[in-house]
């Protein structure tokens, strides 16, 4: 086979693409409950937008944007237009940088109004190493909120995230809910600092990547894969000894609102999350069953300083994000089946060639009753046609022949019962919904 699909991507077949689809109306059900309202923002933007001038601090996810280019005046397909060379685009790796842009552009947030509430779903492109649960290309459903700046809201975002999962068919005990804050621009310099004393003091035995971080980034060093560097951090100081009164009495409120909501939680101090964005409350929900390291099905926090880096003026946001290839493997491990068809079809079945244009019509009589139906376009046998049937689960056949057609009938067969019964040409539709009723 010439082509594939490009590493760390995968097809959405059937049944996989009806499951997206649950995924997403499931999405708009749970969350429009709490007022999310869906938006659509492009694929690609800016890289810009993704990297907002973070150079050498950048941490992994924004280590692994895709960027778009023209292939060029001779390679273009359509070379009348290519990008200008300063016009650097990139595959969006996630939603959040992409909706605050849209509200900060459409100003859906204008001074005093209420906070803008939106929800999306769609492809996410990371450069990562693909392995179990972690793609290049995978879907996200997303909600984000700006303008929100009570601790309620912060709770409210993982009661709807942990109220998501459950809808879907997860069940509250196979998942752990990961809490932490993040601090603020007030306290967190000062914890950075901190923690990049303790790491000089343990340079040595940390990993290159993490010698790097010391300068670059020094809490990311909490979410290093390096078993080593893993037991070293262990050690390092914890954010909640570092908090501002203000960062402190609104991590406990959100816990208290959590356990008035009787969500269990763990406080994990070394919860980081993947982008610098983050401020105060961080989460993430993770699964032991179906996903081996690949372990987190979602995650978000607040980022009260988004939206002064991308608009022009400052709004509190926080949301959160789930990824549906890992809930999938979820969702298979603990045998619950999303999308699957709840109705079976009924299979229109030819007895020769003579009665195919009645059998066309009656087809076309059950869709516009409302009815699944399908019917031989390979010219098989009455036999193979049966067995076709079978296949697809057909939940009745009607049996076209020339004799009972020129008696003005046609036989329904029963597959679960094996029954047959000889109905009026124009009766089949009426038949087929009483019986599959
Ligand atoms: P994230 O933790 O990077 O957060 O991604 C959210 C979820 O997307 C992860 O928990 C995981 O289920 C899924 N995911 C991430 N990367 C991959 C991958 N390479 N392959 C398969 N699934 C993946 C965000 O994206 C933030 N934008 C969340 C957020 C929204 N924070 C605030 N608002």
């Amino acid at each position: 086979m010439a082509y594939k699909a490009p590493k760390g991507t995968q097809d959405l077949l059937p049944a996989q693409a009806r499951a997206w689809e649950a995924f997403k109306a499931k999405a708009l059900q749970v969350f429009g409950l709490y007022g999310y309202e869906p938006v659509e923002t492009p694929i690609f933007e800016k890289a810009e937008l993704f990297l907002r001038g973070c150079g050498e601090t950048c941490d992994a996810a924004t280590k692994e944007i895709f960027s778009v280019f023209s292939l060029g005046a001779v390679n273009c397909l359509k070379a009348d237009q290519p990008l200008k060379a300063d016009q650097k685009l990139a595959l969006r790796p996630e939603g959040t940088a992409s909706v605050v842009r849209a509200i900060a552009e459409h100003n859906l947030v204008p001074q005093g109004g209420a906070p803008a509430k939106l929800l999306y779903a769609g492809p996410m492109f990371r450069c990562e190493r693909p392995q179990k649960g972690r793609l290049r290309q995978f879907h996200q459903v997303g909600i984000e909120c700006l303008g929100a700046t009570d601790p309620s809201a912060d709770a409210e975002m993982i009661i709807m995230c942990m109220r998501f999962f459950e809808e879907l068919g997860l069940k509250r005990k196979s998942m752990t809910l990961l809490i932490n804050s993040m601090g603020c621009a007030q306290c967190r310099p000062g914890y950075t600092a901190a923690v990049k004393a303790f790491m000089q003091e343990h340079e040595a035995e940390l990993c290159e990547e993490c010698q790097r971080r010391i300068e670059t980034n020094p809490l990311r060093a909490f979410d290093c894969k390096n078993p080593q560097c893993y037991e070293v951090m262990e050690a390092a100081p914890r954010f909640s000894g570092h908090l501002c009164p203000s960062c402190r009495d609104r991590h406990e409120k959100v816990c208290a609102y959590l356990q008035a909501a009787g969500i269990d939680y763990v406080e994990d101090p070394r919860l980081v999350r993947g982008f610098d964005y983050y401020t105060g409350t961080v989460f993430e929900v993770q699964v032991t069953e179906g996903l081996g390291s690949q372990s987190a099905i979602g995650g978000g926090g607040r980022y009260d300083g988004l939206m002064g880096e991308v608009g022009d003026r400052d709004l509190p946001g926080l949301g959160f994000a789930v990824g549906f290839e890992r809930i999938m493997l979820a969702l298979e491990a603990a045998g619950v089946c999303i999308g699957c068809p709840q109705v079976k079809p009924v299979y229109v079945a030819v007895v020769d060639d003579s009665v195919r244009p009645q059998a066309f019509s009656i087809l076309q009589q059950l869709r516009d009753a409302g009815i699944r139906a399908e019917g031989d376009t390979q010219g098989r046998s009455l036999k193979s046609q049966f067995k076709v049937a079978g296949k697809m689960d057909a939940a009745l056949a009607v049996v076209v022949g020339p004799d009972e057609l020129a008696a003005g009938q046609v036989t329904i067969r029963d597959f679960s019962t094996h029954e047959e019964r000889q109905v009026g040409i124009g009766q089949v539709a009426q038949q087929v919904a009483s019986l599959l009723a």
